[in-house]
Parts: C-alpha cells; structure tokens; sequence
C-alpha cells in the first residue's frame, strides 16, 4: 500500500523561532515516516517580504540548513524550493482566473496588512493562490501548519473545488493538521511569538541570547506562576514536573527563569550543533536542495500537463 502524501512549507523570511518549531515545523519531523513527504522553501512568498538579493540568497541556505538540522533526512523528505519549480507559479495565474476579488479580501493576512494601512502588494493580495498552487500540485492527504495558516489551506480546498467544478476532477482536497494547545505561544513581551513583534526566541540560540532572551520575558508580579514563562517552559520540559516546581517555587521568578534557559539549552543545543556541522558544508546542503527539486519537478510536471489539457489549452 503506497503511503499518504504530506506537503508543507515555510517562508524564508528571518530566523526560525521555537514557535515556529512547536507550531509546525516539528510535525514535519514526526510524521515523515508515516508519509511520503514534500518539504519546501516558499522563497518566491517571501519576496513579497525580501526583496534584496544577498537577503534573500541567505534567508534560503538558512531554512535549508534548519531543515536539515531539526532532523528532516533527504532519505525519506523531498525537500525543495519553490521557485525551482515553475509549475507554482503557472497555476497560481490559472486560480487567478477563477477567483474573484470579495473572495482574496476575506484573507486574514490581507485584512490585516490593510488594517495597518499599508500599500499592499498584488503578491500579498494572490498570496492564498499561490499557496494553493504549491499544495495542490503535489496531492498531498495532509498539510501540517501551524495555526495562522489555517485560513490558507481552507482556500486550497476550497479553490481545488471550485476548479474541480468547472473543469472536471482534478484536485485532491486537501486537510490540514495543526497541533493542539500549540495556538499562542508567547513571545518575551506575552504577545504572540512572531517575527513581526520581534520577540522570539530563535530556535537555534546560542547559551547567551537563550539566557537574554529569557531573562527578558515578560512577568506580572502578581501571578505567583510567571505565565508566559511556564507556557514557553513547558514546550521543553515535563507539565508534571513543571506543575511540581513551579508550585514550590511559587514567586521565584528569577529561579524559574534559570531553570527555563537551562531547560532551553538542553533542548536547543544538539539542533544548534547539528545545524553547524552542515553549515561546514554549503554546498553539499545545496546539492540535497536542488536533487530534491528534480524529484518534485516530476510530480508537478504531471499535475501541470492534466491542468493545462483540462482548461483546453493543450492543443498538441
Ligand atoms: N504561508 C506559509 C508560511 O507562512 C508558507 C507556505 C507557502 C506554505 N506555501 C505553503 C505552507 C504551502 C504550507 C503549504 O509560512
């Protein structure tokens, strides 16, 4: 029985933060041998955010490097980048045409750049499309993301149909899996953890910013039990033993704090050591990158050839 498809991917916009890994990218790790699995480099979404070339050229080694170093094996996980396979964008300008405008408005991540009154790009506006493009090319069963995407992968499915109903089955709908109590992890200053805030913790910290970065959550001297803290500290450690020390530490907050970074250490530090070691090899790392293109190149190429023949544009 051949196994079930997953497809996911991250955008490489700036450092991964241990929000992104306990909200998405560990499931990629933990469900790769259950699924045959495509994990890719959503570069040409980050060039709505990244439009530098040496940037954007680092931002796109790094995610690759973190990829590796969190344990995804180029054995079983066909890793890849987006812009290597042209299919994505082509079919990002054929859910274009079927999709209309109220529809892209309704995206959450549209209303909230307008929200701040900035001049939204097209590409942030097609963004869902785009997305789309990149799942359904491939069939997958399962779309593991974290929360925020949520809307993203209802509009792959939702597009799939719209598609599938006017040119005929094509598309498999799509199901995203996202992880549970995984929804708000706190950053340093108790809002969301997220890039956009600047106030993550980077997945692969070294010893002095983990302590930093700690040391800086934010606590309400009223709480006995450091909230944000005890939610960022139980992402690495035990809920019961964390019940039972942070009960008898009630109101030590800077103890509690020593005993999360130490606790983050532990956790960070064998990723941080492995992403090192295939850092002293760039193009070993790039090589796994580009073999990883070919193999999903074939999977779109076949999808792309069915589309093309079934919106009547494939005349020879
Ligand atoms: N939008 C996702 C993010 O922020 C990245 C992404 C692009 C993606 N295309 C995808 C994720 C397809 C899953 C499937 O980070």
């Amino acid at each position: 029985m051949s196994k079930k498809v997953l497809l996911s991917g991250v955008k490489p916009t700036g450092k991964v933060s241990i929000a992104n890994y306990f909200g998405a990218m560990k499931q990629f790790v933990d469900l790769a041998n259950e699924y045959e699995s495509y994990i890719f480099i959503a570069d040409y979404h980050a060039l709505n955010f990244i439009q530098n070339k040496k940037e954007m050229q680092e931002n796109i080694t790094d995610i690759l490097l973190d990829y590796l170093a969190i344990g995804l094996d180029p054995k079983n996980v066909t890793l890849f980048k987006q812009s290597d396979i042209l299919e994505h964008t082509e079919l990002a300008w054929i859910f274009d045409t079927i999709t209309t405008v109220p529809y892209l408005e309704r995206a959450h991540a549209y209303k909230d750049a307008m929200a701040k009154g900035k001049e939204v790009n097209v590409g942030t506006f097609n963004y869902p499309m785009l997305m789309a493009a990149d799942i359904l090319l491939y069939s997958p069963d399962v779309v593991p993301v974290g929360q925020d995407q949520k809307q993203h992968v209802e509009y792959a499915r939702d597009t799939a149909q719209k598609f599938n109903r006017i040119f005929g089955e094509t598309f498999k709908l799509p199901k995203e899996i996202i992880m549970k109590d995984r929804e708000n992890i706190p950053g340093l200053d108790g809002r969301k953890m997220s890039k956009s805030y600047n106030n993550t913790i980077p997945l692969f910290a070294e010893y002095e910013e983990i302590k930093k970065c700690v040391m800086s959550i934010v606590t309400d001297s009223g709480e006995g039990i450091p909230k944000n803290v005890y939610a960022i500290h139980k992402l690495v450690r035990d809920e019961k033993e964390l019940e039972k020390i942070y009960a008898e530490k009630t109101g030590k907050y800077k103890e509690l704090k020593e005993l999360l970074i130490e606790d983050l250490e532990k956790f960070i530090a064998p990723m941080r050591e492995k992403r090192k070691e295939f850092a002293k090899d760039i193009p070993k790392a790039l090589a796994i990158l580009k073999a990883g293109g070919e193999k999903a190149k074939k999977v779109a190429e076949v999808k792309m050839e069915e589309v093309r023949e079934k919106i009547g544009v494939k005349i020879y």
